[in-house]
Parts: structure tokens; C-alpha cells; sequence
């Protein structure tokens, strides 16, 4: 095992921080190159390539986490390698075989080691696989080559404070159409969604909650993350829509509930004049892991679920062992689990 680096692992933020190597691949003529590393963080595309102008790209985030033994391990990446690929469909990219992606993030972890967090600081090493349309292209239709990028990047919590409870009030507008790319990981989405954002966190909100865009009376997201609530008859239930990007910690956490504290799961509509139904919710995601919901403001009330200032008693315990199957202390499900060797 190589040094970790010295860095302030305990502060460490949801910023950008260059490592030493990062993978490309490129695709031509109907296939993806053998990829390989690089030390270059720039890119050097057309001008005209079709992810700068018609938002030709889509994303993944997945973490590797270092383990009480030093070693490494990454959660799930092969959801992410399927997700990516239906991202990809969507706007007509080529698609990523699932093991070419896992071996990719495999080869930027290995060569990006010490840039693992230590275990019990609770940072992680954040992966960003991306891929963009590029090549010369002036009209609206599918780029001629492509590249895929996998870059690493070590972390701290996304929402300051780590567990302790936010507040979200409802947007001022939509993210996703109905029939839209919210089920997809696309770039368009998040800058659709900056605006709202950053309404909701100049009155002070850690992020806003998206709406069905169809109606206004349902639960989509929170920001960047799923929704999930713990009902008074102690039921996990989550939002159910097409517009809502399946949350790979969101079905992780469904497996949670289920398996390990027994509770009856559902993935259904939730109504947002039917929070009171709720007594304890959460926002659920790779980089926000879980963040407490304290209250949602909505038409000019707070409505508080178990405390603002406090974790509930479920919530607590769905962190615990999401926390601890994540960071190798407890025996994950078979397959979730890819160790670095
Ligand atoms: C819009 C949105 N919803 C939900 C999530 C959570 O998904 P995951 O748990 O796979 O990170 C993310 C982050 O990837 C996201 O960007």
C-alpha cells in the first residue's frame, strides 16, 4: 500500500482536488478504443463538438471507499455502468461495455491509491465517469466520436455537517419533463436545475424539492438526490415516477430496510399535502449518502418531520449499516461489493 497523501481529511469539502491520473478512452468508426491513462486534466475537442452546444453528454458518480485493513473497495459500479448505458441510449451515444467501465475506474483508483482517504474520516474518492459527443458538428445530430473520461477526486460531505437534519423548501421550477431525460444522468438536467437551486439556498435552504412537473402535488427529488420518507406505521416508501433518476443508494437502501430491519417497502406516489403521513424522511445519494430531512417549507409553512436539530431513530440506523457495508464493517449483500486489489 502506497502513502495516503497529507491533506485535511476530517474538513474536507465536496470541491474539486487534481489527482495524478485520470482514463480515456475515445470511440471512432464504431468502436471504443483500449483507453489508458493520463496525467493531462485538460481535454482538447472541436469547438464544434456537439457537447458543448446541444448538451451531448451524460455522467456517473460512485465512490471508493478505504476499509479498517487499508484496503479499497468500490460500491456497486456496475449500476452505474448500466445506468451510464441508459443514459448514453438516450441521447443516442455509443454504448460502454459494463466491464470496460469497471476496469476503468479500477485503473484511476490503482493509480490514484494514495489519494484515498483514510479510513474513519468518513472522506471518500469520489469518481466522475463521463462521456461527451465530440468531433466536428454543426447541425442537431449525433457527434461522430466520442470520449470517455473516468477522473477521481477525493471528498468530504456534500450537504455541510454530514448527518445532521436540512432544510428544502419546494421549487420554483422543474427539472424534468414528464417525458423528458429525468431518469438519465445528462448534463442538461443539472443546468436546468441551477436556477432553482439557487433560490432556494439564497433563503437559506440547503436545496429545493422538485415537484411533479405534470400536476405540482407529488415528490420527485431533492436537489441532487432521492427522496425517502419512514411512515408512522413504519413503512420505507419512496417517490415512484419516470422522471426521477433511479438512485442506486435509494435501491440500496430499500434492500436495507428490507432485509436487515425488516420493515415493508414501497416505491409510490407521495403527495406533498400528505407530508404529515411521514415521521422521519431523508434525501439519499452517492455524494449526499443520507441527509436528514429536517423540514420542507411549502406555500409559506415548514412542515417538520422528526426534529430539525435531530436524526431519527430509523434514519440512524439505515445510515449505520449503509455506512458500514460501504466502508467494508459489515457483510454487504452478495455483489455489492468490488474490492481494489
Ligand atoms: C438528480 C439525482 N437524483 C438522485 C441521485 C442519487 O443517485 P445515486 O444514489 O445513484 O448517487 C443523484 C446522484 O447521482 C442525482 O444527480
Amino acid at each position: 500500500m502506497s502513502k495516503i497523501i497529507d491533506l485535511d481529511w476530517n474538513n474536507l469539502g465536496f470541491e474539486y482536488i487534481k489527482t495524478d491520473f485520470r482514463y480515456i478512452s475515445t470511440w471512432k468508426d464504431g468502436n471504443w478504443d483500449k483507453g489508458s491513462l493520463t496525467d493531462d486534466n485538460y481535454l482538447h475537442i472541436s469547438e464544434a463538438s456537439c457537447a458543448l452546444h446541444y448538451g451531448q453528454q451524460c455522467f456517473e458518480g460512485l465512490k471508493a471507499y478505504r476499509t479498517k485493513d487499508g484496503s479499497i473497495q468500490l460500491f456497486r459500479p456496475d449500476r452505474n455502468a448500466e445506468r451510464l448505458n441508459s443514459s448514453l441510449r438516450k441521447l443516442l451515444m455509443p454504448e460502454i461495455p459494463v466491464e470496460k467501465f469497471i476496469d476503468a475506474c479500477i485503473q484511476v483508483v490503482k493509480a490514484n491509491e494514495h489519494f484515498v482517504p483514510p479510513y474513519g474520516s468518513g472522506a471518500t474518492l469520489y469518481l466522475r465517469p463521463f462521456v461527451i459527443g465530440v468531433g466536428h458538428n454543426i447541425g442537431v445530430k449525433p457527434a461522430p466520436e466520442y470520449i470517455f473520461s473516468v477522473f477521481c477526486t477525493p471528498v468530504g460531505a456534500y450537504f455541510k455537517g454530514g448527518l445532521t437534519p436540512c432544510n428544502f423548501n419546494v421549487a420554483e421550477y422543474d427539472r424534468a419533463a414528464p417525458r423528458g431525460t429525468g431518469h438519465t444522468k445528462v448534463g442538461g438536467n443539472y443546468a436546468a436545475s441551477l436556477q432553482a437551486h439557487k433560490l432556494s439556498a439564497d433563503k437559506g435552504f440547503a436545496d429545493c424539492i422538485y415537484l411533479d412537473p405534470a400536476t405540482q402535488t407529488k415528490i420527485e427529488e431533492v436537489g441532487a438526490a432521492n427522496f425517502f420518507g419512514i411512515t408512522k406505521n413504519n413503512e420505507f416508501v419512496t417517490p415512484k415516477s419516470p422522471s426521477i433518476l433511479p438512485s442506486i443508494t435509494k435501491y440500496s437502501l430499500m434492500e436495507i430496510a428490507r432485509k436487515y430491519l425488516h420493515m415493508p417497502v414501497y416505491e409510490r406516489e407521495v403527495y406533498i399535502d400528505n407530508l404529515d403521513e411521514f415521521k422521519e424522511a431523508g434525501a439519499c445519494g452517492t455524494a449526499a449518502v443520507i441527509t436528514p430531512i429536517g423540514g420542507i417549507e411549502y406555500k409559506g409553512k415548514l412542515h417538520v418531520f422528526y426534529s430539525e436539530t435531530e436524526v431519527g431513530p430509523v434514519i440512524k440506523e439505515l445510515y449505520k449499516i449503509l455506512y458500514g457495508i460501504q466502508f467494508g464493517d459489515i457483510k454487504a449483500p452478495e455483489g455489492w461489493i468490488y474490492k481494489i486489489n
